[in-house]
């Protein structure tokens, strides 16, 4: 690695509706902005990439501004992963250690979570993350970290997050081919939630919803560990295709009124309330009710969180949500999108903007940022990780659990436990 690879780290961002590439510094005081670059993603649809070479020069016109701002150039990253082929499955697995009691070192823990994650996958899908959430050791749950205790029987509960082989590998191809060496690939809201939740929140219970173009990522903490991932397929290009069809207007058109007039609650807009609606073909625009606009948007929002309610209720994380829900992504920035949420939610919601990643423009810090923006926080975190483990397994595993997530698993390929 040269010294730039050492000292500087880059994350890329292939979403559906934007690329970004986000280089940061690595210094005693954390990440320090040194550059970034964004460009239209037009080789993705709902989150999976369907045009590689689109995909591909969209990644490379990102790296290129972020280049140009840093003066050196970007060789390797992180790049994100998300979209309705990511899963997540709680699985718990554990070892003996014999009939007399002993005790727990660096060994047992790695054998009990490799128990833990031994279940059959099909081929055609790749671990993202291995997340351990406790330790059972006998009759005692909820341990965190076993090493130097005494039992006779150990068991780990993890969290796993598996992602569809060929779109992850469709994201590094991309990354490749527009001559970037991928360091690791993170599932998305994973990454922003470290530039978005708060630690209490984890600890109490909290669901992470990343609104993007092509469908909404979702993560549940509880207790300090990731309990729950999911993907609803519905994103911020399904608000947009709604109010093509119900306005008549053409796409391009109809994202721009969105964003313009939306609102997810039809009361909040005066009556009278009109705004010029472009025709399809050569006809000419025609004045519309506001309120006719807000009508479409509020009935997809309700339809995005009656979603989201029942894929966190089927998973039966819903009643571990005590800190509410808190909304990022572009597709967060729909004015009243939080009441609408918290009505049919029956939970707190929150729209935080990303913590600012040190000396970063103020036009970052917005909800469509927060993945990439997390991903630096949480390369840097790993990178603290990995140096802690240079001085020991136990240091390693305190530097684990001492991040803001709780303890918070890597890639297959590097996996904290091998
Ligand atoms: N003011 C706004 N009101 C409503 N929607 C908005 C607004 N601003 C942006 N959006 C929507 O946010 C979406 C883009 O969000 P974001 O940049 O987070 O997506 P992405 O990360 O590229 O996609 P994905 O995460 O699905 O791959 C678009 O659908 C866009 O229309
Ligand atoms: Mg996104």
């Amino acid at each position: 690695m040269t010294r730039f690879e050492q000292n500087f780290l880059t994350a890329i961002d292939v979403g559906s509706a934007k690329t970004c590439a986000l280089v940061a510094e690595l210094t005693e005081n954390g990440p320090r902005y040194c550059g970034h670059g964004i460009s239209d993603a037009r080789g993705s649809r709902k989150g999976v990439i369907v045009d590689l070479d689109k995909a591909a020069a969209s990644v490379q016109r990102a790296v290129e501004q972020a280049e140009q701002m840093v003066g050196a150039p970007v060789e390797r990253a992180l790049v994100g992963v998300a979209g309705p082929h990511v899963r997540g499955v709680n699985s718990r697995g554990g070892i003996s250690l014999g009939s007399r009691a002993r005790e727990i070192g660096r060994d047992e823990i790695r054998q009990a979570v490799e128990r833990a994650r031994a279940f059959n996958m099909p081929e055609d899908r790749q671990t993202l993350h291995l997340l351990p959430q406790q330790f059972i050791l006998d009759a005692q749950d909820g341990i965190r970290d076993p090493e130097g205790m005494v039992g006779t029987r150990l068991e780990a509960q993890v969290h796993v997050v598996t992602a569809s082989a060929t779109a992850a590998q469709t994201v590094v191809t991309a990354l490749n081919r527009a001559g970037i060496h991928v360091d690791d690939t993170i599932y998305e809201p994973l990454a922003s939630a470290d530039a978005i939740l708060r630690p209490d929140e984890r600890e109490l219970g909290v669901c992470l919803a990343d609104i993007g173009a092509g469908s909404t990522d979702l993560v549940v903490y509880y207790e300090g560990a990731v309990a729950h991932t999911g993907v609803v397929p519905i994103g911020g290009d399904h608000f947009t295709n709604d109010v093509a069809v119900g306005l008549r207007t053409p796409l391009a058109d109809a994202e721009k009124i969105k964003k313009s007039f939306g609102c997810a609650v039809v009361t909040k807009i005066p009556e009278t309330n009109e705004i010029e609606v472009p025709a399809v073909g050569d006809k000419p625009s025609r004045l519309m009710p506001q309120r006719f606009l807000c009508e479409v948007l509020q009935a997809r929002t309700q339809e995005l969180f009656e979603h989201v309610r029942d894929s966190l209720r089927h998973a039966g994380v819903l009643e571990l949500c005590g800190a509410g829900i808190v909304l990022t992504g572009g597709g967060a920035r729909l004015n009243a999108i939080a009441e609408t949420a918290e009505q049919v939610l029956r939970r707190p919601v929150r729209l935080p903007l990303p913590a600012p990643v040190d000396k970063m423009p103020a036009a970052l810090a917005a909800p469509e940022f927060a993945a990439v923006i997390g991903m630096i926080f949480y390369g840097n975190r790993m990178r603290l990780a990995r140096s802690a483990q240079e001085q020991g397994f136990t240091a390693r595993l305190r530097a684990l659990f001492a991040r803001k997530t709780g303890w918070q698993g890597t890639n297959a390929g590097t996996s904290d436990q091998r």
